[in-house]
């Protein structure tokens, strides 16, 4: 059966953990020895919008499993969307040469829309201000990794939480753990969509707390999830650079956290987090995009045949 990734939706408790098994399981191999898993198989990886390791993981990923790679990393400009082309018509193309499709878009809902017409399973690589399942997938496996657990735990996200597809997708897959504390850390006006907060409304356990003051929530939670101020999804420059340098975590930061709280980041980072705290044991970032290589393996194992 076809199966595209378009959205933590999709996934349950069960099916998340065998994903998780999965990553451990080939991180735990010897490259010789998942090399052939998927050889004569390829995949496009298709960017209309910047990115590093999404799009690197991925292809890494694929190719550790024996697969081929072919690549527009700068779509809008490279592809024929630049000759008016329709995303639509892109995926029906490359699905005669692949066997399966990671793409990124601008606009929010036009991955689930292509899909539609997909002969092959396509992944949501990031779609506007909508979803990135992925990340949030290898976010999970981050906290399960350094914690031991993902139940239990108290979180914050911080930052761009209207424009942040990450944290709406973190979010949303969070209800599938026991006894969730979110604090939501954002001035107002880039507060957390209703669309999301409509998802996780009626779950019990989750609780919900929405703040301004970062310095509030430091010493409670977990998990620190900070966020970049998403500078592209701005109506104006101006408008962004009131927000920039709002939320930054730096070596004073530290001592008002736990010491077995993670501070985790999507990344790339702008100015949130200071490289003076790289060094300190709770600065998870780098091992959360190593996390993000086995879990795109496991999830490309699972769905390309
Ligand atoms: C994020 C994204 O593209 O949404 N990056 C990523 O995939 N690791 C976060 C961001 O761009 O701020």
């Amino acid at each position: 059966m076809l199966q595209h990734v378009l959205s933590v939706n999709q996934y349950d408790r069960d099916s998340l953990s065998e994903l998780f098994t999965k990553a451990d399981f080939l991180r735990s191999m010897l490259p010789e020895d998942i090399y052939s898993r998927k050889k004569h198989k390829r995949i496009a990886t298709i960017f209309y919008e910047p990115s590093t390791r999404t799009r690197l993981s991925f292809e890494s990923a694929a190719q550790s499993l024996g697969m081929d790679v072919i690549s527009t990393e700068n779509a809008k400009e490279f592809s024929s969307a630049s000759k008016g082309e329709t995303v639509e018509d892109t995926v029906r193309t490359l699905g005669l040469y692949t066997n399966g499709i990671v793409m990124r878009h601008y606009i929010t809902g036009s991955i689930a829309a292509a899909s539609e017409v997909s002969e092959v399973p396509i992944i949501n690589a990031g779609d506007g201000s909508g979803e990135h399942p992925t990340q949030a997938f290898l976010d999970l496996y981050t906290i399960l990794r350094e914690l031991g657990t993902i139940d239990n735990i108290t979180i914050a996200m911080v930052g761009d939480l209207l424009y942040g597809r990450t944290v709406h997708s973190l979010t949303r897959v969070l209800k599938h753990y026991h006894n969730i504390m979110m604090y939501f850390v954002s001035p107002p006006v880039l507060a957390m969509p209703p669309d999301v907060l409509d998802d996780i409304k009626d779950v019990d356990n989750i609780r919900v707390e929405a703040t301004e003051n970062l310095a509030d929530v430091l010493g409670k939670v977990d998990i620190l999830y900070m966020t970049r101020i998403q500078r592209e999804r701005f109506p104006t420059d101006e408008e962004y650079l009131k927000y920039k340098d709002i939320y930054t975590i730096t070596p004073e930061s530290l001592p008002q956290m736990r010491d077995n709280a993670r501070i985790l980041h999507p990344l790339p980072r702008v100015s949130e987090i200071s490289t003076d705290i790289d060094t300190d044991p709770r600065a998870a970032y780098f091992r959360q995009a190593q996390n993000g290589l086995y879990l795109r393996m496991a999830l490309l194992d699972q769905i390309i045949s």
